[in-house]
């Protein structure tokens, strides 16, 4: 048997959205994603459009689960971190994402598999490589039409967060700076799959930017 290529996730032939379209935002915890998710589902769905919004981990009952393990539970040792990330994403795609799709829903996911290569990967030091391959593996080909990345600097994601820290936003800004540059080249091995917005910019103005990027993509679909 041949060794399959490893997939490189801004390159691979992702399995066709259509009729849905299915976007992401990423960026580092304090990035602003929670409230741009939200100012775009409600722009869409003014505009007539059927919109499904979640979030990784998360999202289904098993999701909640796991996210609690991960999130708020003891030690994790980092590979069986990312085996967990890479089941609640499997799940969710086979439960959630793809059905919605199917009858031509607007999925919004807050964090996808661009989060774990940024996280597990370049965070973790696991090697972005494989967790391409696993994340690939887990959402069976299916990436998003437009990812939206929301930069900002590590110390400013600490202190948007403030005082309450999940076990991964405790980690030290070292560990944020990798997560970010992690996302920034992901962007820029295919820019026409992502959009980098400067999450230090006044929220309506990063939404002005999304919003429109998603309509041109939509306006393409008609
Ligand atoms: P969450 O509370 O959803 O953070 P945020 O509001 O910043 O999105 O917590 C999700 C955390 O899990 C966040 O620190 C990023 C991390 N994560 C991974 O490490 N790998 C992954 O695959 C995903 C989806 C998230």
């Amino acid at each position: 048997m041949t060794k399959p290529e490893t997939p490189h996730l801004g390159q691979d032939s992702r399995a066709s959205t259509a009729p849905g379209l299915f976007l992401c935002f990423e960026g580092g915890d304090g990035s602003g994603k929670s409230t741009q998710v939200r100012l775009l589902r409600d722009a869409l769905t003014r505009h007539g459009r059927d919109v499904l919004v979640t979030r990784q981990p998360g999202g289904t009952p098993l999701g909640a689960q796991i996210r609690d393990v991960l999130l708020h539970g003891d030690h994790v040792s980092a590979r069986a971190e990312a085996l967990l990330f890479a089941a609640d994403k499997a799940h969710h795609v086979d439960e959630l994402i793809r059905p919605a799709l199917a009858v031509g829903t607007v999925v919004i996911t807050d964090r996808y598999t661009d989060s774990s290569i940024a996280y597990q990967g370049a965070g973790r030091d696991l090697g972005a490589d494989d967790i391409r391959a696993l994340q690939h593996w887990a959402v069976g080909g299916l990436f998003p039409d437009l990812t939206f990345v929301l930069d900002v600097p590590a110390e400013v994601g600490r202190e948007r967060r403030g005082e309450v820290h999940d076990r991964l936003e405790s980690e030290a800004d070292g560990f944020h700076d990798a997560v970010r540059q992690g996302f920034l080249d992901l962007a820029a091995q295919a820019p026409d799959r992502y959009v980098v917005l400067d999450g230090r910019l006044p929220p309506e103005e990063v939404h002005a930017a999304a919003l429109a990027r998603a309509e041109e993509l939509l306006g393409r679909r008609r």
